[in-house]
């Protein structure tokens, strides 16, 4: 799909356009993401969120170059002003890490649980800034106490499997962070934790962004935790966008019928359903094909033959609000602002944010 997606204010430092990743193999191909665009501001924080298997994942691997060589990937991905759809791994490698760094939902798979945790930083370190064994050690402390690790003189000589769950995402942020990448993707990072633990990683993510201007994109599936630690939210659904806004207009005046369900289910009355994933009726599509047409229409309670007849864009919500836009949907009977209080009040999230770390 080709989209017009209008200029930010602020250059920004990570600038996907109509990304699209396919699997092909003999029997099918799955259309993991279909037609993605957003822009990420130095030092803003982008919520990536929607159900599972909606193509969180494949997007973020994609900006990273970490698909598999089964994946054909069609669309552009500008990082600084560099073109990364189409470029060697030998590129990537320059800049991961570097210029761009990931954090996943599972530390211990990304730690070596044979080298101690000073060491594994150190290796960064070294690698990419060419840094001294002893200098390295000296700035891994550093690193160590910017992601909250209490005593970390003593800490650094530990081995993961030593450390709580939080802990070692903890660490694997600091080596994320080592080389202060300009962008860091976070894919769901508190998804595997306690929910008392969570809040302490989302504190430190927003330390980062304050301390080190950097860039964050926040993948969830848990609009929970969006609420306070985003600037702007992408809604995904079946591997597209279908809603991206400012984070107060998002759980404000949510347009998109798909946002409204998860915001719905998210922000039950009484509390109850909170953190669970979204009850929206019926399932989510194959990704066999892309259709022409809405692909949420067989669960959307205003669809119609125009929904199923064609594709809608992804468009300025406000159609005179000019070139800097946010708020944007994917729909062809949006929500209008004023019927926004009843299902999608402001989000009361204060009981599983504010708490403290706990570790
Ligand atoms: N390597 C792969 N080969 C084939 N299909 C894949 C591969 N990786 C992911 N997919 C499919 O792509 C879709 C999106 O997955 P993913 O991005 O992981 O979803 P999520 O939004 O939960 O992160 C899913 O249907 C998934 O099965
Ligand atoms: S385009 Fe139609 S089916 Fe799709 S979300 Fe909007 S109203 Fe529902
Ligand atoms: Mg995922």
């Amino acid at each position: 799909m080709t989209e017009t997606v209008l200029e930010p204010v602020r250059e920004p430092v990570l600038s996907v356009r109509d990304l699209s990743v396919s699997f092909r193999s003999d029997t099918r191909t799955v259309h993991a993401v279909d037609g993605v665009s957003y822009d990420l501001a130095p030092g803003e924080v982008l919520a990536v969120v929607g159900e599972s298997g909606c193509g969180k994942s494949v997007t973020s691997m994609a900006v990273m170059g970490l698909l598999p060589p089964t994946a054909h990937i069609g669309g552009s991905i500008r990082l600084g002003g560099r073109e990364l759809v189409g470029a060697h791994e030998k590129e990537f490698q320059k800049v991961r890490g570097k210029d761009i760094a990931m954090i996943f939902q599972e530390p211990m798979t990304s730690l070596n649980p044979v080298l101690t945790i000073g060491r594994q930083i150190g290796e960064v370190l070294r690698r990419h800034q060419g840094l001294s064994r002893k200098d390295a050690r000296t700035r891994a402390v550093e690193l160590l106490e910017l992601v909250g690790i209490p005593a970390p003189q003593r800490r650094i000589d530990e081995y993961p499997h030593q450390l709580s769950g939080g802990m070692r995402q903890r660490v694997m942020i600091a080596i994320a962070v080592a080389c202060d990448p300009s962008v860091l993707i976070a894919d769901e990072p508190t998804t595997a934790l306690d929910v008392t633990v969570q809040a302490g990683i989302l504190e430190v993510l927003q330390s980062l962004r304050e301390r080190l201007g950097t860039a964050i994109v926040l993948v969830t599936h848990d609009l929970g935790v969006v609420a306070d630690a985003a600037d702007r939210v992408l809604v995904m659904y079946a591997g597209r966008s279908v809603e991206q806004a400012p984070v107060h207009d998002l759980f404000g005046t949510a347009r998109h019928p798909y946002t409204r369900g998860l915001l719905g289910a998210v922000l039950r009355p009484g509390g109850e359903g909170k953190r669970r994933l979204p009850e929206i009726p019926g399932l989510v599509p194959s990704l066999d094909s892309q259709p022409d047409a809405c692909t949420f229409a067989p669960r959307c309670s205003r669809a119609d033959d125009t929904c199923t007849g064609g594709r809608p864009g992804f468009k300025a919500i406000d159609p005179k609000a000019g070139a800097d836009a946010l708020h944007r949907a994917a729909c062809w009977h949006p929500y209008g602002a004023d019927a926004a209080a009843d299902t999608a009040p402001a989000p009361d999230t204060t009981d599983t944010l504010d708490q403290e770390a706990g570790e």
